[in-house]
C-alpha cells in the first residue's frame, strides 16, 4: 500500500509540535503539495471533480472567502451578510431550476451533495412522522449511494428500482408497484453519476402526485449545468421544481456551480417541508437553541465564496461554459463511437460512459493510466464513465483523446480474455489490482482508518 504521503519532503508530525513552524516553511510546504496535486488534473486528464479548473477564479473565491473565513454563520446577528449571501444563493438556484415562480419555495445551503441529500431524506421522515413511523423510499438503482447513506442514518427503508439496461433510466413500472402507505418520495437523478443519464422525472412526478408523496430530483451533479444545456438544445428532459410533482431539488455549487468545495443547495417547492427539519431545544441551560439544519457552527467564508462564484459568473458565464462542455462531451463522445469494440450507456449528457463486450473495458484504463487519464469506474457491467469539465476543454484535449482512446482500444483488444489491473472504485478507477476486489476495499478502508487515527508507526 501506499507510502505515508511525503515523508521526504515534509515533516511527519505525530503530535502537536513543542514549538511553532515558520509560517514561510508552512506556506512552501503547502505550495509544493498543492502543486503536484494540481499537475494531476490540470492537462485535462481527470475525469469530473475539478470542475471550473481556472487558477484565477480560484484565486478570487479564495479572496472572498479569507474576507469572511473566520465568521461563524451560526451566529446571526453579527454577520447580516451572510444573511444575505445564503437568501442570495438560494434565490438565484430557485430563479435557474424553475423556482422563481412558487411563491411557497425555499431552501438551505449544505455542505455538499451528500448533506444535500440528507437534509432532504430528514425532511421527508419528519413531515411524515403522523403518517408512518417506517417511512421508505424508492430511488434508481444508478441513485447515490448519500441516499443510502442517509437512509441507514435515519432508519428509513430504501427501496431500490431497477434501471433499464439500455437506457439506464429508472423502471417506472417497478416504482408505481413498489409504492406502499409507508412511501414517503420517490427518487430520480439529473444526472446520475454513473452514466450521466437522467430519469423520466415527469412521469416520476405523475406517480408522486397521484400518491400524494413526494419527489426528491438528485440534480447534484447536474444542477448548474443541464439547464444550460436545455437552453441549447441537448436532448435532456425536464427535470426541475417546474415539473409537476417535484418537491425537492439538490443541485450542487462545489460542482458546476463553480463555487469552493464544500456547499450544495437543496430547494424545496415548499419551505413548510424545510421547516420540519429545523431543530430546536427551547430548554438548555446555555439558552434557547434553533438550527435551520443539522450544522451547528458554519463557515461564512462559504456562503460568501459560493455567492462571489455565482454573480461573477451571472447567466452568460455559466451558458458559456456549458457550450464549451456540451461540444466537448460530443466530440469525446464520438471519439468513443469511432470504436465498434466499445458501447456508449444511454443517452448521456455531459458525463458519458461505455463499456465492452468483447474485453474487459478497465484494459483500455490500465493503458489510459499510463498516457495520464484519470477515468471513473463503473460495475454490472464493466464501464468507464468521464464527467466533462472546464479543463478538458483546453485547446488539444479532445485530439489526445482521440489518440490514446485508440492506442488503449489496441492495447485493450490484444488483452482480450486476460484480468485488468484496474477495478471499479467511486471516484476513480484504482489501478494495480492483484488481490480480490472485497481485500483490496478492506485493505484501503484500513489504511484510511489509520490515517485519520494517525496511529504512530500504522503507516510507513
Ligand atoms: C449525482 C450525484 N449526487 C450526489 C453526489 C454527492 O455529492 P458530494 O460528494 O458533494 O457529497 C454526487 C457526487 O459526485 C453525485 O454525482
Amino acid at each position: 500500500m501506499a507510502s505515508y504521503p511525503y515523508a521526504n519532503d515534509v515533516p511527519i508530525h505525530r503530535g502537536l509540535p513543542e514549538s511553532g513552524t515558520p509560517r514561510g516553511e508552512l506556506l512552501a510546504q503547502l505550495e509544493m503539495m498543492a502543486t503536484t496535486e494540481d499537475a494531476a488534473w490540470e492537462q485535462g486528464g481527470c475525469s469530473g471533480t475539478m470542475y471550473c479548473g481556472d487558477h484565477d477564479h480560484y484565486d478570487f473565491l479564495n479572496e472572498a472567502f479569507a474576507k469572511f473565513s473566520h465568521v461563524n454563520v451560526l451566529q446571526r446577528d453579527m454577520c447580516p451578510s451572510a444573511t444575505k449571501f445564503e437568501a442570495e444563493i438560494i434565490a438565484m438556484t430557485l430563479d435557474l431550476l424553475g423556482g422563481s415562480g412558487i411563491p411557497t419555495a425555499g431552501g438551505l445551503v449544505t455542505s455538499g451533495g451528500t448533506g444535500s441529500i440528507t437534509h432532504a431524506m430528514l425532511a421527508y421522515r419528519e413531515a411524515n412522522t403522523e403518517r408512518t413511523r417506517r417511512p421508505n423510499v424508492i430511488k434508481p438503482e444508478t441513485a447515490h449511494p448519500a441516499f443510502s447513506k442517509a437512509c441507514h442514518l435515519f432508519g428509513i427503508e430504501v427501496i431500490e428500482a431497477p434501471v433499464d439496461p439500455v437506457t439506464t433510466q429508472v423502471d417506472l413500472d417497478f416504482v408505481a408497484r413498489a409504492i406502499t402507505s409507508d412511501t414517503v418520495a420517490l427518487i430520480g437523478s439529473a444526472c446520475n453519476y454513473g452514466y450521466g443519464t437522467v430519469d423520466p422525472i415527469t412521469e416520476l412526478g405523475q406517480l408522486a402526485l397521484q400518491h400524494e408523496i413526494g419527489l426528491h430530483v438528485d440534480g447534484c451533479l447536474g444542477g448548474f449545468i443541464l439547464p444550460f444545456g436545455r437552453a441549447r438544445g441537448e436532448d435532456i428532459p425536464a427535470f426541475d421544481l417546474s415539473v409537476p410533482g417535484v418537491t425537492t431539488i439538490s443541485a450542487d455549487t462545489h460542482k458546476y456551480g463553480y463555487a469552493l468545495k464544500g456547499t450544495s443547495v437543496l430547494l424545496f417547492a415548499d419551505t413548510q417541508l424545510r421547516n420540519s427539519q429545523y431543530f430546536f431545544q427551547t430548554g438548555w441551560s446555555g439558552g434557547k437553541y434553533c438550527s435551520p439544519g443539522m450544522d451547528g457552527s458554519r463557515s461564512g467564508g462559504l456562503l460568501a465564496a459560493t455567492w462571489a462564484a455565482m454573480v461573477s459568473l451571472g447567466r452568460s458565464g455559466y451558458a458559456a461554459y456549458a457550450d464549451r462542455i456540451f461540444d466537448t462531451a460530443a466530440a469525446m463522445r464520438a471519439a468513443v463511437l469511432e470504436h465498434g469494440s466499445l458501447r456508449l450507456m444511454g443517452n448521456p449528457t455531459f458525463l458519458f460512459s461505455f463499456t465492452a463486450d468483447a474485453f474487459d473495458v478497465y484494459h483500455v484504463n490500465d493503458f489510459l493510466r499510463t498516457r495520464g487519464w484519470r477515468l471513473n469506474g463503473q460495475q454490472y457491467p464493466n464501464a468507464l464513465h468521464m464527467a466533462v469539465t472546464r479543463p478538458q476543454t483546453q485547446p488539444g484535449v479532445v485530439e489526445r483523446w482521440r489518440t490514446d482512446l485508440a492506442d488503449a482500444v489496441a492495447y485493450a483488444t490484444s488483452k482480450a480474455g486476460e484480468p485488468a489491473q484496474s477495478s471499479a472504485i467511486y471516484g476513480g478507477v484504482a489501478g494495480g489490482l492483484t488481490e480480490d476486489a472485497a481485500i483490496f476495499i478492506e485493505a484501503v478502508m484500513a489504511e484510511m482508518m489509520d490515517a485519520h487515527m494517525a496511529i504512530p508507526g500504522a503507516i510507513a
